[in-house]
């Protein structure tokens, strides 16, 4: 009996265990990557309208958000310009929309929306747009080709399908419960399409969106998420695939409390919408997405950096500027970004910061660009040199406040100059090498 409760045990422990090494080797290089571009691209580029939201909404009718699709020529579409400038910006993945809620599809998909009508042509670029070709896959290769991992965005809703329920804000094709087979058949395109998705493009990352429409058992959730690990098991899914997710997307704002989830990341827009549009010239500057990223990364998150090509295929020109700032600034403070892991939290300093792996160097990204005399609290170590990061350059500091006789840490004061020479122009950040990996205190002070 005793002899079986222990073998019982350890198949139990050891089940465990193996199970956590795997997903933490399995979203290892994600964790490290920090940032990734997502592209939103797709025929509501051709007007410049809100991506399949404009019709749902009823900002534009149907027939004309359709419309798009006739006049989507892709002709100065470059993949390969694409993969390179995002390589330059230093992310380390990038997600593209081959499907949005609008159901138009950016590869040669073979499924056709309806089992009823057998000869219609699938909804797709490929075939239905002026493009006359898969604009998905070529991506795709040079991604790999940059040695960037590669994510695809699948709308797991479709409201152009005569078999998805949803259709606009107040309108309904029909009932789950009153015609089950209907949605079966919506289900069998769904998967097919994954299938094909997963078989064609074998991605690093499915990026699924609109899974709150319905649940996760309308979903078969479990079935695909399944279908995708088999063939991949490092694959990694995020959030909202409902009950499948690896990681955790809050959208647009940053979460003043990190999110529970220990893997996560934030997606954001570069201005006011995720697709091209012609008006939108509310640009975030490279020191607001910086700043953003900074603290992303120092609460142990990702940035996912949206861009909205135009229709011919161009990335907007603010856009590239703004990758190739982000390029600039993630190539000088390489080793503060990616790598690292989160650093000290508020209490202990007022800004984002982060540590190296080993928690001997401490990373403090000056938020405003701050000079003068930077405080640092509760740091128990001996600290043996602050330098400012990509410039050579160490920097007076001293400790005040210690009691000799207590072991309470002092403050620790940085002297930073207000040199135009050595700040960064978007966010300047300080090494600080510690003489042992990093020992923290938080308490109350005192004696
Ligand atoms: C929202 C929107 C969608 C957009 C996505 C990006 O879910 O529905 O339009 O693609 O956010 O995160």
């Amino acid at each position: 009996m005793m002899k079986r409760v222990f073998i019982l045990f350890f198949v139990f422990v050891s089940s465990v265990s193996q199970a956590q090494v795997s997903q933490s080797d399995k979203m290892q290089w994600f964790g490290d990557a920090k940032l990734g571009i997502f592209i939103h691209w797709g025929i509501y580029s051709v007007d410049g309208t809100d991506e399949s939201w404009a019709f749902y909404n009823k900002k534009v009718p149907y027939p004309v958000y359709m419309s798009q699709l006739n006049r989507w020529s892709a002709e100065n579409y470059h993949p390969e310009e694409w993969a390179r400038l995002i390589k330059k910006s230093g992310a380390r993945y990038t997600v593209l929309t081959s499907k949005h809620h609008d159901g138009v599809a950016l590869w040669d998909t073979k499924a056709v929306p309806s089992s009823k009508k057998r000869n219609a042509a699938p909804l797709s670029a490929a075939v239905r747009a002026p493009a006359k070709r898969d604009l998905f896959t070529p991506f795709a290769e040079a991604v790999r080709k940059e040695g960037l991992k590669l994510g695809v965005y699948y709308s797991i809703l479709d409201w152009s399908h005569p078999d998805y329920p949803g259709f606009r804000k107040d309108s309904t094709r029909y009932e789950i419960k009153k015609e089950p087979e209907r949605w079966e058949n919506f289900c069998r395109f769904n998967q097919t399409q994954l299938s094909e998705l997963m078989v064609q493009q074998n991605p690093d990352l499915w990026w699924f969106d609109g899974g709150w429409e319905h649940s996760a058992e309308e979903w078969k959730a479990v079935e695909l998420g399944n279908m995708l690990r088999n063939q991949n098991p490092n694959v990694i899914i995020n959030g909202r695939l409902p009950g499948q997710g690896d990681y955790d997307t809050p959208e647009q704002n940053f979460p003043i409390e990190r999110p529970k989830e220990k893997y996560w990341e934030l997606c954001l827009t570069t201005n006011d919408n995720w697709g091209f549009q012609f008006q939108d010239k509310n640009w975030k500057t490279p020191k607001e997405i910086v700043t953003i990223f900074a603290d992303v990364v120092a609460n142990g998150g990702n940035l996912l950096l949206d861009i909205g090509p135009m229709a011919d295929g161009k990335i907007p020109a603010e856009q590239v500027r703004i990758l190739e700032e982000l390029g600039r600034w993630n190539h000088k403070h390489e080793e503060a970004i990616f790598n690292s892991v989160g650093g000290i939290g508020a209490g202990h300093f007022y800004g984002p910061s982060t540590l190296s792996k080993d928690s001997i160097n401490l990373y403090l990204f000056l938020p405003g660009n701050a000079t003068g005399p930077i405080e640092v609290k509760g740091i128990k170590n001996q600290v043996l040199k602050v330098e400012i990061l990509g410039t050579a350059t160490n920097v007076p500091f001293k400790v005040v406040g210690k009691i000799s006789w207590s072991d309470k840490p002092g403050l620790l004061f940085i002297d930073v100059p207000n040199d135009p020479q050595l700040l960064d122009p978007v966010m300047t950040v300080l090494k600080v090498t510690l003489k042992d990996p990093l020992k923290l205190y938080s308490g109350t002070g005192g004696l």
